[in-house]
């Protein structure tokens, strides 16, 4: 079976991206696959080099790859690609709307305002958010043009910096507490990851580099390991989900509180969704194995 790696493509997120896929490509298995490694350096190469391949492996992330541009793309062709499909892409892409789906799901999530102008800073809304607050594009991954803020007097600074990434900025209450991950395979979540990171919050770097941070399986009490699983499942349903994810929660008094659903997760070597199936007993390899047939079903 060809295998075609797509990887790349234009987002603020391509760096990773390529290194999502030169981890993929390091652990396909080559008794089963053909590897075809394909980046995208325009919107027009994914027109261009995906032909002939039998599954798109999608590397992507961020905007034109993670957010059911690619998929819609991939689906006009008769291409079958992996991960979720077109709605579920392109709602987790947009914080703002799925925000409003998990609220409406019953899970917890950070109140939160969404701007698209300066001058919407001078609202009743953004006057009265309590501090901190974290200010992020609507759109964004890998916390690029994420900044927590602390005080009011900064908060101008911190919008125009993110509107340089998106027409829409959210700014979200922050929430104190311990920050964890939860992948789901399949309909099904893997161990939970507790992450500590060295810096303010989990920023660029403390995601990518080595020792930027430390990530841990962890075995929550058993109430609270419930909690945590029915709200990821519950965004993974609501969002229309499917194949793979990664959910993303803070836990405050020992509630779980959800940041985002990532539908194209990190797979770097030193992203959390491969240590999450490690400790499920699950390789790269298998993990890659499983995405595939999971997409091909
Ligand atoms: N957006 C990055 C790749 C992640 O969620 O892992
Ligand atoms: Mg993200």
């Amino acid at each position: 079976m060809k295998v075609g790696v797509i990887m790349g493509g234009t987002s603020s997120e391509r760096d990773i991206s390529l290194l999502t896929g030169q981890e993929m490509m390091a652990n396909l298995n080559r008794d089963k696959y053909e590897v075809v490694p394909i980046e995208l350096n325009t919107k027009r190469d994914l027109i261009d080099k995906s032909a002939g391949i039998d599954v798109a492996l999608l590397a992507l992330h961020g905007k034109y790859g993670e957010d059911g541009t690619v998929q819609g793309t991939l689906e006009s062709l008769g291409i079958p690609y992996t991960g979720c499909g077109v709605l579920a892409s392109s709602v987790c892409m947009d914080k703002d709307m799925s925000k409003q789906l998990m609220q409406h799901a019953g899970v917890l999530t950070g109140e939160w305002q969404r701007v698209n102008h300066m001058e919407e800073l001078s609202s009743i809304a953004v006057q009265q958010l309590t501090y901190p607050v974290v200010v992020k594009p609507n759109s964004g991954g890998s916390s690029i043009g994420t900044q927590v803020v602390k005080e009011a007097s900064v908060l101008p600074t911190a919008v125009e910096a993110a509107l340089a990434w998106d027409d829409t900025v959210m700014i979200e209450q922050y929430i104190e507490g311990e920050e964890i991950t939860c992948a789901i395979l399949d309909g099904k979540m893997l161990p939970v990851i507790s992450i500590r990171s060295n810096a303010e919050f989990f920023d660029y770097a403390s995601k990518y580099d080595d020792h930027g941070a430390d990530e841990q399986v962890v075995q929550l009490p058993v109430d609270l390991h419930h909690r945590v699983e029915a709200a990821a499942l519950a965004c993974y349903q609501v969002l229309k989900c499917s194949v793979y994810a990664r959910v993303d929660m803070m836990i405050r008094e020992g509630m779980p509180y959800v940041l985002e659903v990532n539908t194209l997760p990190g797979l770097t070597r030193n992203s959390l969704l491969p240590k999450s199936a490690a400790a499920a007993g699950i390789s790269f390899a298998e993990l890659l194995d499983t995405i595939i047939e999971l997409s091909l079903k």
